[in-house]
């Protein structure tokens, strides 16, 4: 375990670049060591903070008063496989999620390549039930084994009992605001009761991919939506496509090192507004309006879409925040202009270099507004703020 007195400050440890300094800094190496982290943390009353790769992540410019703790194991260990079962695969919460991706595609284990190039950590992939261009872990994961902080035991859940929804999973919802008098069974934050020790995956064996579900990737591709393609070209487009949209990793730990500024952002910074179809039906005719997909596949053996929930209706808040006047590159004029929307997609807020965590939450809130007023949604911010709120 590594304890450092050279503590980081959080704009070292996010790819928005932004955050003040933690009171301490730990790097766990083994899964004894995280949990003894977490435990001394938690008996101490010291606050916690859990990061990944800190791609989705908003940290205030006063920093963390607590224990900043990374899980820096690595490993993928495949189980069992064959044609029947396919792969069953175990990998630690701390190993790097695109590595992941990599590994599958060359071993043939179907339903990551779209989830190709998403900066992050295995830990991070079922708290918010990662997705890109039409699949989700959830398709894929097994089980996950966590550390439950209130009871002080490993706790496993079956992907049933996760609660996986779009972004959203049943860890995530255990990490509420800071407790109030109102709400004083609140105390999981930033961290989640349930900390991710390692997830098993389940995956069908195969040289083609999943069967493309995202028109934007299937017309890449050349296909139709609803073929499988090469998984190795899938991955290649996915790639590109995120790479076009300023979304790709770049340098160690996926915080940005290099100068392309559209990458220093958390990636998309709200969550795509679902609606109730009646609401969606307001909406400008140009929105973009997608299905609803239960996070669960239809059927084991067929294509892995969920079941489409008719009642709601997904729109997408990239172009809300286009239409309602915030193009490509608005900022906030003023002090607060360090921070923009990224050149290459509006959904993305980057810092230009000496942006503020408050220049990134003047700018969160300008566009919020500004949605609200012209379309009646609320956008919901996706990274998990941390001594900030919009
Ligand atoms: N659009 C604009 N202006 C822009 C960019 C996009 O109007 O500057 C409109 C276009 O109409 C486009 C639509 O927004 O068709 C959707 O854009 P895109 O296909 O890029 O997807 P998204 O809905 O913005 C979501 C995920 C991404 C994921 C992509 C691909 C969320 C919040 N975001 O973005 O995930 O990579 O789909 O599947 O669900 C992330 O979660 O951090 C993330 C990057």
């Amino acid at each position: 375990m590594t304890i450092s007195t050279d503590v980081p400050a959080l704009a070292d440890l996010t790819t928005l670049r932004v955050g003040g300094p933690a009171d301490a800094y730990v790097e766990a190496s083994t899964e004894a060591e995280l949990i003894d982290t977490i435990r001394a943390a938690d008996d101490a009353d010291q606050p916690l903070l859990v990061v990944g790769r800190g791609s989705n992540l908003l940290v205030s410019d006063e920093g963390f008063g607590g224990v900043v703790l990374r899980d820096v194991r690595k490993g993928i260990r495949l189980d069992e496989q064959d044609s029947c079962g396919g792969a069953s695969v175990h990998v630690v919460g701390g190993q790097d999620w695109d590595e992941l991706v990599v590994a599958s595609v060359e071993a043939g284990w179907v339903g990551l390549e779209a989830l190709s190039g998403i900066p992050g950590t295995v830990g991070a992939a079922p708290v918010q039930n990662i997705g890109a261009y039409g699949q989700e872990v959830s398709l894929a994961i097994s089980n996950v084994r966590t550390w439950d902080r209130l009871l002080g035991r490993v706790r496993t859940f079956a992907v049933g009992e996760l609660g996986l929804g779009y972004r959203t999973s049943l860890l995530k919802r255990t990490m509420r605001g800071a407790p109030t008098a109102a709400d004083p069974q609140a105390p999981w934050y930033p961290t989640p009761r349930y900390v991710v020790l390692d997830v098993n995956l389940q995956m069908r064996l195969g040289t083609l991919s999943a069967p493309i579900a995202y028109g934007e990737l299937a017309s890449r591709l050349g296909v139709e939506v609803g073929d499988r393609a090469p998984q190795a070209e899938v991955r290649a487009a996915v790639l590109e496509l995120r790479a076009g949209k300023g979304m790709l990793e770049d340098g160690r730990f996926g915080v940005a090192t290099g100068t392309d500024h559209d990458r220093w952002s958390a990636g998309s910074f709200f969550t795509n507004p679902v609606v109730p179809a009646d609401q969606a039906g307001l909406l400008p005719a140009e929105a973009p309006r997608y299905p609803v997909r239960s996070s669960r596949p239809e059927t084991t053996t067929g294509p892995s879409l969920g079941v489409v929930d008719p009642s709601l209706v997904k729109t997408s808040a990239a172009w809300l925040i286009d239409h309602a006047g915030f193009g490509k590159g608005f900022g906030v004029a003023g002090p607060a202009s360090a921070a923009t929307l990224s050149t290459k997609h509006t959904l993305a807020l980057t810092n230009r270099g000496g942006a503020t965590a408050d220049d990134v939450v003047t700018l969160a809130r300008a566009v919020r507004d500004g949605v609200l007023d012209a379309f009646g949604v609320e956008l919901e911010p996706e990274p998990v703020l941390v001594g900030v709120s919009l």
